[in-house]
């Protein structure tokens, strides 16, 4: 009898342990990512596993914020909408800091700094922006590489759903050019050896982590800890680690 008393009390103990932990599980922030764009978010096809420089950048930001995550892989175009929404909690996924979308969205500090860049074959005789007039023209639907790219008169520009598939098309010359991140760019012109990056728009692009409007006392949480990652050199490490060869 004795043994059973102190075998339920053990077990009542657990039992409220185990909803102690749960309660506080329930405050998993889901974040969301187009897991289309390496090095910053990709899916690894040998793990299946969602990696990249924004991953592991915000796994370390939400463990020096003691704050518990998803991960949530979302198309850019229903990505943006969903943090405007306030379907998502945060968003970090190359996106740039923009006074257009800082009338939808609030944003972290920034963290990195990106630019615009045309990207085409190597036998290509595009060597500028305005080479790119009466070309055919891929970007990421919703980006600003398309934004950027059909800013330019008499361009003609396709949007992808990924920019993997932009660049599929311009390997089998279906198109002339493709407009993206300077880091994308890099990735696939060192993987595809017969691609070269020209030129550059002449903007600078800052990324940030987004968040729905109202989501202040997350935000400060959040960029406090960037700032102490950034401090310890975390960003140095990760550009080391994902975007020099
Ligand atoms: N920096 C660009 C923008 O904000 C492109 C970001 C695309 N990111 C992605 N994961 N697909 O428009």
């Amino acid at each position: 009898m004795k043994k059973f008393v102190s075998v339920t009390i053990i077990l009542i103990l657990l039992c409220t342990s185990i909803f102690a932990a749960c309660d506080s599980g329930s405050e998993k922030i889901r974040v969301a990512t187009d897991a289309t764009w390496p090095p910053f978010e990709y899916v690894d096809t040998d793990t299946n596993k969602i990696v990249g420089f924004d991953i592991d950048l915000f796994t370390a930001i939400a463990e020096e914020a003691g704050i518990e995550f998803e991960f949530v892989n979302v198309e850019w175009d229903p990505l943006l909408a969903g943090v405007a929404q306030g379907t998502y909690d945060a968003a970090i996924s190359s996106i740039t800091i923009r006074e257009d979308r800082l009338a939808d969205m609030s944003f972290s500090d920034p963290y990195f700094v990106a630019r615009q860049i045309i990207v085409v074959k190597t036998d290509s005789d595009i060597t500028g922006i305005s080479g790119l007039v009466g070309k055919k023209v891929g970007v990421q639907t919703g980006t600003t590489g398309d934004i950027e790219a059909s800013a330019v008169d008499g361009v003609n520009v396709t949007g992808y759903d990924e920019i993997g598939m932009a660049f599929v098309a311009l390997l089998s010359s279906q198109i002339d050019a493709v407009v993206c991140d300077t880091p994308v760019a890099s990735g696939y012109v060192s993987k595809y050896s017969n691609l070269k990056a020209v030129a550059e728009f002449p903007t600078i692009e800052e990324y940030g982590i987004a968040f729905p409007k109202g989501s202040d006392d997350l935000i400060e949480k959040i960029n406090a800890a960037l700032a102490n990652v950034k401090a310890d050199g975390v960003i140095d490490q990760l550009v080391q680690k994902w975007l020099v060869d």
